[in-house]
């Protein structure tokens, strides 16, 4: 959406992975001072959202209410805080009768609600795909529920991200850059790198024709549906690969890392969900790394492809690649499987993006090549440099389940 926000891929927290319908002042405050104190502010991570669950219903001129225990000075007050930390403030609800939580849904109240929030001075809106009167699937009917809020936060004048969480509609990605700021793409990432019970049939196989999208996905579930849509994306209109699970407690470090640097290179907007009070060094160190977050927010915001995807005695191993300012690249190979390995991508395969071959300058010149990832975990090799012959190997041990981000500086 061209409204002049999100022109890189949007950076916050938000409530629900962690607090669900538990929401309330005191946690956004005291998260919102965590952001500031921990460095999280500084490094662009800016919008702290309200999910489902904070309202009590709608008054009787149909205006929505904010629940008063939850929000005993109102929202207004918190918006006022939360600005003057020098942060933006967020809230949800769904283009439907009533949230997924079953609250009040915004569908028929979109003028009344986006006017109310805007006066609260709300920054973003997460608009979710729950009651929505059967028509979750339905594009044409998905596109005039969302075209509907999206005008009406337009109509307030006050610059509002429109983060869609249109889970569910066939092919989003189709309609919502013209609507919206970001649309989601697959069902809800739960806390798991690869789960057998997780319901999230839109998984690879499917493909852009999965017509039954899950619900409960694990991060390869929402990879293998993401790696067929990274041209969708591009400067203001975002894939949503969903919120990060890093710090949750479901991966390993490994797969926290390989798990941030997928979503930062596929340019997805990163929104924290970890509870910010009781963060380790760890997931401090993760969702701190200014090199990852410079390929989240590079100003080009080309998406990573996946170049290639192999399984290698038993193993799943896959590469992709990106195009960054400056005619940097950014290079990640992911071992799948549960064991090291040494794993290698030529220059020709760095620069075959969307099944064409790079020029002859980048496949034969010299590169430098950094490992995003050195000193910052106890597992990370050091940098390497290789000579541009196009043949000549990037030689590196992928530590299992873990993945290494390459750039020219
Ligand atoms: C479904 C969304 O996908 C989640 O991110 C969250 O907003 C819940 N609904 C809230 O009910």
């Amino acid at each position: 959406l061209d409204n002049g926000l999100a022109r890189t891929p949007q950076l916050g927290w938000d409530t629900w992975n962690s607090f669900g319908c538990s929401l309330n002042a005191t946690v956004i405050l005291e998260t919102a001072q965590k952001i500031t104190s921990l460095g999280f502010k500084d490094l662009g991570y800016n919008y702290v959202v309200m999910d489902d669950c904070w309202s009590a219903g709608r008054n009787s001129s149909g205006y929505l209410v904010p629940n008063s225990q939850k929000f005993p000075n109102g929202i207004k007050d918190l918006a006022d805080k939360i600005h003057n930390m020098g942060l933006k403030i967020g809230i949800y609800s769904s283009a439907g009768t009533m949230t997924c939580a079953r609250y009040a849904g915004s569908l028929g109240y979109e003028e009344k609600d986006a006017s109310l929030w805007a006066s609260w001075g709300i920054d973003y809106l997460k608009y979710d795909n729950c009651y929505n009167q059967g028509e979750e699937g339905t594009p044409k009917l998905s596109y005039d529920r969302y075209d509907a809020m999206g005008k009406a936060l337009n109509s307030t004048g006050r610059p509002i991200l429109y983060s869609l969480c249109n889970w569910g509609v066939d092919g989003p990605w189709n309609f919502a850059p013209t609507i919206g700021n970001s649309w989601r793409m697959s069902g809800d990432l739960f806390n798991t790198w690869d789960r057998q019970d997780v319901n999230c049939p839109c998984a690879e196989l499917e493909g852009l024709n999965c017509k039954t999208p899950g619900y409960h996905c694990s991060v390869l579930n929402v990879l293998g549906k993401a790696v067929y849509i990274p041209s969708k994306a591009y400067a203001g209109a975002w894939n949503d690969l969903d919120m990060l699970q890093v710090g949750n407690g479901g991966l390993t470090d490994d797969e926290a890392i390989a798990h941030f640097s997928l979503w930062a290179a596929l340019k997805s907007p990163l929104l924290m969900t970890n509870v910010m009070t009781k963060i380790d060094a760890p997931t401090l160190s993760i969702l701190q790394n200014t090199a990852v977050l410079a390929v989240s927010q590079d100003p080009e915001g080309s998406s990573a492809v996946r170049v290639w995807r192999y399984n290698v005695d038993g193993g799943d191993i896959q590469m992709f690649s990106g195009s960054l300012s400056g005619g940097d690249q950014v290079v990640l190979l992911l071992n799948g499987g549960s064991t090291a390995r040494e794993m290698n991508a030529t220059l020709t395969e760095i620069f075959w993006m969307d099944g064409v071959s790079g020029t002859a300058s980048q496949v034969q010149s010299s590169w430098d090549v950094y490992d995003l990832w050195a000193d910052r975990m106890s597992n990370s090799t050091a940098d390497a440099i290789i000579q541009g012959d196009g043949k000549r190997p990037i030689n590196m041990t992928a530590m299992g389940g873990a993945e290494k981000v390459y750039a020219q500086t």
